[in-house]
């Protein structure tokens, strides 16, 4: 018989214990049903709500069919739903009625509520673990960039000058929000739901800031049907996830272009690349259009539970018990794409003669052109127009503007002077960028240094 199955005159049909059963995926939860059944029954012989001696036997009972799950002797079964009978039933099957006293004064919904809670703070420290070492691979592949220059690029054209090192310490600042993100998401979420009973709370004088205490939560959710309808920290979960994602594909789609022959900026270890089953030649960035393809299936995640959640009355409704699959499966892809990420720009090549001569077309130095001006004393707006001007001029006489002589540069305004053709050679456009958090290299050290800094204080 079902565990619940005192009020039923007949069985489920065969197809809705397959239909309505969880236990394919929720068995990843076992270890932390574990936990909070032993912090419960802890609770309950504290509180006397079931005796001291009672309390010892569920819990050394409850730990040797941890031990048992983890050497794999405890086949889990369909007909018992879920994880959370399952183990009941496990439990009852080695120390009989007593084991039916477990149950008391929780439900199965606050139950798989502190579940979801327990996995996914273990989870949320190790992926920004993960997170951290990817910022610690920013920070050295910056460093070692920090005057390799580059073209940056606006609408995906030629823009200004900027260099490698400039252009990963803005990732850094990115991947440096996410890990507070994710660390904000954690604390909102440390509160815990067991001991809210199925919705309204429960007749027994329980602690639950005793078992907060000994799960680990920061302090009790304080409303019971919040605590069993809340979905909320998967939700922030999910969306930080998809921002991280989101940046990891931005990027991958850089290393993508860069690594095409058109660009041949970067070039991927072989070791982070694949070949192709008919071009013999081919040399493909595998690794980084997964990542991309993958933040696709994160993305749907999030969209997924927020479409579950969107219509449900309040408490518990089965259709939750489907968080489950999408929140795993937004765990089990982020991670392998976090650390493969990193460890691929780590290894990948890069050609900073491609990337330097990359700059020479495109008048990348028009900009600082007009600045010359503007320090000469002209209008910002009448300095880009002399400088649109020349740079039509190079068009039509296909030639960049370091080409043009100091007497073409005067006869375009008197405002030109000698030191304009050290001005614009491109290191020079590089370093005059003197504001704060720019491309120079004095700024990007002082980037560098304060990213070692936020790194020493996780
Ligand atoms: N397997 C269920 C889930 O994952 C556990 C909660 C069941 N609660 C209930 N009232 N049927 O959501």
């Amino acid at each position: 018989m079902k565990l619940w199955g005192g009020r039923f005159s007949k069985s489920t049909a065969k197809l809705v214990d397959q239909f309505n059963a969880s236990i394919y995926f929720d068995k990843k939860l076992y270890k932390y049903d574990i936990l909070g059944s032993i912090a419960h029954a802890k609770m309950l012989g504290k509180c006397n709500i079931i005796s001291q001696e009672e309390s010892f036997q569920i819990i050394d009972s409850l730990k040797e069919i941890l031990e048992e799950i983890e050497s794999g002797i405890i086949e889990f079964k369909i007909e018992y739903e879920d994880i959370h009978m399952n183990i009941e039933k496990v439990l009852t099957d080695k120390i009989g009625s007593l084991g039916k006293k477990l149950h008391t004064a929780r439900s199965r919904n606050d139950q798989v509520a502190v579940d979801i809670r327990l996995y996914l703070k273990e989870e949320i420290a190790d992926i920004c673990g993960l997170i951290k070492n990817l910022l610690v691979t920013l920070l050295n592949l910056s460093t070692e960039n920090i005057d390799t220059i580059m073209p940056g690029y606006t609408h995906l054209q030629r823009a200004q000058p900027i260099t490698l090192g400039y252009h990963l310490m803005a990732y850094f600042q990115m991947f440096k929000r996410d890990y507070l993100r994710l660390m904000d998401c954690l604390d909102r979420m440390d509160f815990l739901p067991l001991g809210a009973g199925a919705l309204a709370g429960t007749n027994y004088d329980t602690d639950r800031e005793f078992i907060a205490n000994q799960l680990g939560f920061t302090g009790i959710c304080h409303n019971s049907l919040d605590a069993v309808s809340d979905r909320d920290f998967i939700i922030e979960f999910l969306s930080a996830s998809s921002i991280i994602m989101m940046h990891l594909s931005r990027f991958c789609e850089e290393l993508i272009i860069w690594s095409s022959s058109e660009f041949s900026f970067v070039e991927m270890d072989d070791s982070f690349s694949t070949g192709s089953s008919i071009m013999p030649q081919k040399k493909n960035p595998d690794v980084a259009e997964l990542i991309r393809g993958k933040t696709g299936r994160v993305y749907g995640n999030l969209f997924n539970i927020l479409t579950i959640m969107k219509s449900l009355p309040l408490a518990y409704n089965k259709d939750m018990q489907e968080d489950k699959p999408l929140l795993f499966d937004t765990v089990d892809n982020l991670k392998p794409c976090l650390i493969i990420f990193s460890d691929m720009i780590s290894t990948m090549k890069v050609n900073k003669s491609n990337m330097k001569s990359a700059i020479k077309s495109g008048f990348m130095n028009a900009t600082d052109v007009a600045d010359y001006l503007v320090k000469k004393g002209l209008p910002f707006r009448s300095a880009h127009e002399v400088v649109g001007k020349m740079v039509l001029y190079c068009i039509q006489n296909n030639i960049n503007i370091e080409d043009l002589s100091i007497e073409d540069f005067k006869s375009f305004s008197p405002s030109f002077q000698d030191d304009i053709k050290e001005k614009v050679e491109i290191e020079s456009c590089i370093e005059s960028k003197v504001s704060q958090g720019s491309t120079s290299t004095q700024n990007v050290s002082i980037m560098i240094e304060k990213g070692k800094k936020f790194i020493e204080t996780l």
